[in-house]
């Protein structure tokens, strides 16, 4: 039987964070539209942040009540804080994610809190998100480079995502935030992250930002990671990690994998109209 791998995808949410020009919220919900007949299980279509560190997620709660919500499929949203976690609940989000960093430097420029802070931070979210039963999934940027300190090393992502799991994240997506790791340094990560939670419990979240976005999955593979993350034309970067280029094209991990013998669930067909309209977003940008 072909093993099947998922791609969670964030486009709506990773990929147009990041852009300059304030996308229209009948965009946005036309690409989700498009996403939800892809076959993914999930999508990352809001954040529920402050409108002024990232003013193009300000209408993250009109994109949820514009979507068509297509059966099976989970719709996630970012959220920093209880406030964030409240917006979303209200927008009728499926799931939620907090995220925290592996080095104080990108922590404290991304959510102005440093590690220990943030994760004081997520309690009264996981205890809010148990009381209801919502599923949480737990980022932790920088796990192999930060734009602010350099090296991250292995055993700090080992610890924050111990504490992650057992606050009780459903899920923990590793994000090579900066786009910088290698096949050695993201398996090195790997193998202090995988002594305190298992392989079908991560996800890989790599930017594409050196071109080594494919090679990591790969080595992520061979260590049993099944989920990775991507946005559709390879849209996006984070507005606190200078530098950083886009999540990977969903469509070039859809291909990589079809190519290495798993199956992803995904109609390529609509993939590329889904990068058509991202790329579309780029060029609107641009001039
Ligand atoms: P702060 O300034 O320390 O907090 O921000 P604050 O409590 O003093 O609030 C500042 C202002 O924001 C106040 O407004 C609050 O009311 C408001 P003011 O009184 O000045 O008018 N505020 C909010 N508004 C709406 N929704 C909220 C909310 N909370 C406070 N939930 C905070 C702390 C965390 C809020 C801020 O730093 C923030 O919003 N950061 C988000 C940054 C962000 O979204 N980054 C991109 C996503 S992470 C990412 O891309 C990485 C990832 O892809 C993985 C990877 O690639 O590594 C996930
Ligand atoms: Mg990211």
């Amino acid at each position: 039987m072909v093993e099947r791998v998922e791609i969670f995808e964030m486009g709506p949410r990773d990929g147009l964070q990041n852009e300059k020009r304030q996308i229209p919220t009948v965009e946005k919900i036309a690409l989700v539209d498009c996403l939800s007949g892809a076959g993914f299980r999930r999508i990352e279509v809001a954040s529920f942040v402050s409108p002024k560190w990232v003013p193009q997620m300000a209408d993250s709660a009109d994109v949820l009540a514009g979507i068509v919500r297509a059966p099976g499929v989970r719709y996630a949203a970012l959220t920093p804080n209880l406030r964030g976690f409240e917006g979303a609940v209200a927008a009728k989000a499926d799931e939620v994610a907090i995220f925290g960093s592996a080095s104080e430097g990108f922590s404290r420029a991304n959510i102005n809190a440093s590690i220990a802070e943030s994760l004081e931070r997520f309690g009264p979210i996981m205890a809010a998100a148990q009381e209801q039963g919502m599923p949480v999934r737990g980022y932790i940027s920088c796990v192999t480079d930060c734009p602010y300190d350099g090296k991250t090393p292995p055993g700090e992502v080992a610890r924050v995502a111990e504490i992650l799991w057992n606050m009780g994240v459903y899920e923990i997506s590793l994000g090579d935030t900066i786009g910088q790791g290698t096949p050695e340094s993201i398996d090195a990560m790997l193998g202090a992250v995988l002594d305190v939670v298992p392989a079908g419990k991560l996800a890989g979240h790599y930017h594409d930002t050196a071109g080594r976005a494919l090679e990591n999955i790969e080595v992520s593979l061979a260590r049993g990671v099944r989920v990775f993350d991507a946005a559709v034309g390879g849209l996006g970067g984070c507005p606190y990690a200078p530098g950083a280029a886009g999540n990977v094209a969903t469509e070039a991990v859809h291909d990589r994998l079809v190519a290495l013998g798993y199956e992803t669930g995904l109609d390529r067909a609509a993939l590329e109209e889904a990068a058509g309209m991202a790329k579309q977003m780029r060029v609107e940008r641009d001039v």
